[in-house]
């Protein structure tokens, strides 16, 4: 397994480009199912997770095809030759349950994995099941699938989510578009990608109006059509770069970087002490090494609130700032693995069941850690960037499957990072050791 290297301390400075986004590409691809015409996707990141999602529609018969133009995703599903997203796809990538509501929508069938447990938590996917039985579908759970059906087609209708959830508020956005008659989703998830998904959609031929709001209502229509689609910038990515220079120190461009999508973070940022300008092309973010931040509290909340998606990267900037910061995480249990990482690397942190207590230290030092999840990894990348001496962080396969080209995107800026390639177990135990 790949490791990265990283020799910390170096403040940064020159401009980083924002990729498309993860989470808005891979409900984008699945909702390639619901016509037999062609979706192009520009700006579609190229990542591990956009792979996967690429290769389960594959299986389902869907032709998908990168263009030579970067960034350029295509992907057409003439005819469905097969309703099943099999076990082995599903457990690498949760957000594979997104073909279900097209596939019920599209063939009126569907036979699903359940993704079981995963890094950071439960995570179930009741709230979409119950949603797709208000649709009118049979679901069956055995032998660890859901076995799904609606014979006649998806009918609309009012679905009131007791919880926000964005895969769930997808997933039953792309069943309604092609149900009978009006769905009305109420509690519905408000992030950026929602929208973006919904616009995709209208593109496409769907009839939907309130996407963006908690409240939104969507029309079927017969038949869908394809179309073209810019991929919204990923405010994750965005996000994770806009704390690097606030973490080494430096001053660096975030090319593409919008306000509106990361406003909870920028918020708490200036609280901290970070400069955030507009900048001809996106936000530059600015610290001058060595001035000490202040500590500031976080609490994570469905969007706009302060994502879940950056509170390890947030915690990695807080081991540094000056007094304590709580950090509450509300939306998974057990997101707090990257403390105890941190934690090695001379952070003082405290966990309590969904809390975190941080109190400041004046400098991390270099060590080796290990990357648990996605945001975790990126969470200990930071705070290498800022640490005296090497980091090693191991299982980077994490981080392949969110942020594209990350060696390149920070060493431009300065940052003495490296990807240490596979090798044989003894060596690679006498490079961390
Ligand atoms: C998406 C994002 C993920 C992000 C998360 C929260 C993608 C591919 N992933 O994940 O990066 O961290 O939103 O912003 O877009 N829940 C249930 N039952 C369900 C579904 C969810 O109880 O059926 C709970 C979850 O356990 C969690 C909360 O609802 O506590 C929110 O989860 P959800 O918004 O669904 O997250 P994902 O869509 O999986």
């Amino acid at each position: 397994m790949d490791r990265i290297a990283l020799r910390g301390g170096k403040p940064l400075f020159g401009e980083i480009p924002v990729s498309g986004a993860k989470n808005a590409a891979l409900p984008l691809m699945a909702a390639a199912i619901l016509t037999d015409e062609p979706l192009t996707l520009l700006n579609a990141p190229a990542l591990a997770d956009v792979a996967t999602m690429g290769a389960l529609l594959g299986g389902l018969g869907v032709e998908v095809w990168r263009d030579r133009v970067v960034g350029q995703l295509s992907l057409r599903a003439s005819a469905i030759e097969s309703c099943v997203a099999p076990y082995d796809v599903v457990r690498k990538m949760r957000a594979s349950i997104l073909v279900l509501g097209p596939l019920l929508a599209r063939e009126h069938k569907a036979q699903v994995s359940l993704p079981g447990g995963c890094a950071i938590g439960a995570r179930p996917v009741d709230l979409h099941l119950k949603g797709l039985e208000a649709l009118g579908a049979q679901l069956d759970l055995r032998e660890g699938y859901v076995f799904a059906e609606a014979p006649g087609g998806l009918k609309g209708a009012r679905i009131v989510s007791p919880v926000v959830s964005v895969g769930a508020t997808e997933n039953l956005l792309m069943a309604a578009v092609l149900a009978k008659g009006e769905t009305v989703l109420e509690n519905a998830a408000r992030e950026p990608e929602i929208v973006d998904l919904a616009e995709c959609l209208r593109a496409m031929g769907a009839r939907i109006e309130g996407e963006g709001s908690s409240t939104i209502r969507i029309q079927g229509v017969e038949r869908l059509r394809g179309a073209n689609h810019r991929v919204l910038p990923d405010r994750i990515e965005m996000g994770s770069y806009m704390l690097a220079p606030a973490v080494a120190g430096g001053s660096v461009e975030i090319l593409g970087a919008r306000r509106d999508l990361v406003g909870a973070l920028i918020e708490r940022m200036e609280a901290a002490g970070v400069s955030i300008e507009d900048s001809p092309r996106g936000l530059r973010v600015s610290r001058k090494p060595g001035e000490r931040l202040r500590a500031v509290d976080i609490e994570t909340a469905p969007f706009p609130g302060f994502p879940t998606d950056l509170q390890a990267q947030m915690m990695a900037l807080l081991t540094m700032a000056e007094g304590e910061s709580r950090i509450e995480e509300t939306i998974f249990e057990n997101r707090f693995m990257h403390a105890p990482e941190l934690t090695r690397m001379g952070a003082r942190i405290e966990v309590h069941g969904g809390s975190a207590l941080v109190k400041g230290v004046e400098r991390l030092k270099g060590a080796p850690v290990m990357a648990t999840d996605l945001r975790a990894s990126i969470g200990l990348i930071l705070a290498g960037l800022a640490a005296e001496g090497e980091t090693i962080v191991s299982r980077v396969y994490h981080l392949d499957r969110g942020y594209e080209r990350l060696e390149a995107k920070l060493s431009a800026c300065g940052a003495e990072i490296r990807r240490l390639r596979d090798q044989p177990t003894t060596a690679a135990r006498a490079a961390v050791a």
